[in-house]
This record gives C-alpha cells, sequence and structure tokens, in this order.
C-alpha cells in the first residue's frame, strides 16, 4: 500500500455490533422459515467467480478454499454444490458462524467454520494454522475500509492477514463495491499481484464507461 489513500466516509457496516445485530435477525428468521438470508452483491456475483473457478486451470475441486467474512456461507455452499471438497469460511461475527453452520448442517454440507477476527487476529486458532490454497472475499474488506476509527490501519491488519492465510504463489479473489480495480491493486500491492480482472457488467455514467463491482483475482508474492 504504498501511494497515499482517501479513505471511505465510514458507516455502521464497518462495526461489528451492525454484522452482530444483523445476522441475529437472520438467525431468527433462518429459524422460522429457512430463508437463508442476503446474498451480497446477488446471486451472479457469486456465481462469476465460481465459473471462473471451474473454467481456469488455476482452481480444481480439490483446491483448500477459504472464504474470508463469509455470513451466511452462501459461496461455499455453492462450491459445495459444485463438487469442491475442501472448504472453510471465517467470521467475526459469531451469529454469522451459528447461521452458517445450521444452514450447512441442514443442507448435509462438510463445511468447516470458524470465529475468527480478519484484523484483531482474535480467535480462530485452526484456522491460523492451516494455509489456503484460495482466499475469497465478497465485501469483507468493503465493509473493514467502513470502519469509523482508523480503517487505515484496520485495512492494513485485514491485508497481512489475508497474505498469511494464503499459500505461497496462492491466489486472493475479491469482489468489491467501495473501490475499483486499480485501488484494489494499489492497496494490495506489497502483499499480491494482479493474476487476471474477471469482467463485471459495466454501465455508462456522463460519456465515461463505470463499473458497479471490482473482481480481481491477484497471486501472493513470494516475500
Ligand atoms: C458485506 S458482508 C459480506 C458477507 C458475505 N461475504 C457475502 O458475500 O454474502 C461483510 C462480512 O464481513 C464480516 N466482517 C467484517 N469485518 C470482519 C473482520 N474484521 N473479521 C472477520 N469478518 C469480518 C461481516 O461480519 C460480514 O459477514
Amino acid at each position: 500500500m504504498s501511494g497515499e489513500v482517501e479513505e471511505l466516509p465510514s458507516s455502521k457496516l464497518g462495526t461489528k455490533e451492525y454484522w452482530d445485530s444483523a445476522y441475529d435477525t437472520e438467525l431468527s428468521n433462518y429459524a422460522i422459515d429457512g430463508d437463508i438470508g442476503e446474498i451480497w452483491f446477488g446471486e451472479e456475483s457469486l456465481e462469476r467467480v465460481i465459473s471462473w473457478m471451474l473454467e481456469s486451470n488455476l482452481v480444481d475441486t480439490h483446491s483448500v478454499i477459504i472464504d474470508v467474512g463469509c455470513g451466511n456461507g452462501a459461496f461455499l455452499l455453492y462450491l459445495a454444490a459444485e463438487g469442491f471438497t475442501n472448504l472453510y469460511g471465517i467470521d467475526y461475527s459469531q451469529k454469522a458462524i451459528e447461521l452458517a453452520q445450521a444452514i450447512a448442517t441442514k443442507k448435509k454440507v462438510d463445511i468447516k467454520y470458524e470465529q475468527v477476527d480478519l484484523v484483531t487476529g482474535d480467535d480462530g486458532g485452526n484456522t491460523w494454522t492451516r494455509k489456503y490454497d484460495v482466499c475469497h472475499d465478497k465485501g469483507t474488506y468493503d465493509a473493514i475500509s467502513l470502519c469509523p476509527e482508523d480503517p487505515q490501519s484496520k485495512r492494513l491488519s485485514y491485508i497481512k492477514s489475508v497474505f498469511h492465510l494464503t499459500k505461497d504463489s496462492g491466489l486472493f479473489v475479491i469482489t468489491s463495491c467501495n473501490w475499483t480495480c486499480d485501488e484494489l491493486i494499489e492497496h494490495f500491492s506489497d502483499y499480491f499481484f494482479k493474476e487476471h480482472i474477471i469482467p463485471t457488467p459495466t454501465f455508462m455514467f456522463g460519456g465515461k464507461v463505470g463499473s458497479q463491482l471490482s473482481c480481481i483475482v491477484f497471486r501472493k508474492l513470494l516475500k
């Protein structure tokens, strides 16, 4: 993260209280009607990444994959449905982990979940001792970037955590709605380099082509 970064305006989405309360509600809803809750950026955003994984020769169904900030675990459930077998999910909200675990158990899918804070490193002893072929993030770096207090150092702690979790020369795949591809490449440049940009739908605004979502496959730098 070499250059000066203009931080985003803070939001309640950058607080643990917000996510604990959101997943508490989603856990109750799941118990009542089986609704698994929100899939951030829609189903097509996770299908886009999974299609790339299936088509690329960089990932296979035996790859060890971790979803960081997994929420309800929807991304991992979709991967399991495609035959992927080594799946892990972490989130700092214990309620998210309970929800994701309840859904996986009901669907009889083997996914290992653990409560881990990617910024402080708290908990998740088993998570930290393992290395992963692929780390996946959809919306988690975005949420951390919205922290009301010192988002810059929190983003850097997150980047170091993901670097630690990824195997040497492993992949880190991120979908973001808050940062452009160029910004993400700059933020992660001390730890990862761009392997591939997964195209996302674009729109025209004021004569310029924009993009609502950025989706990048990074490869870990050898240090
Ligand atoms: C926008 S939601 C995305 C959830 C899921 N990845 C999805 O795409 O549906 C952001 C997630 O990041 C988690 N999160 C935020 N900060 C975190 C941190 N420091 N450590 C671990 N998880 C975090 C939240 O609890 C929440 O589940």
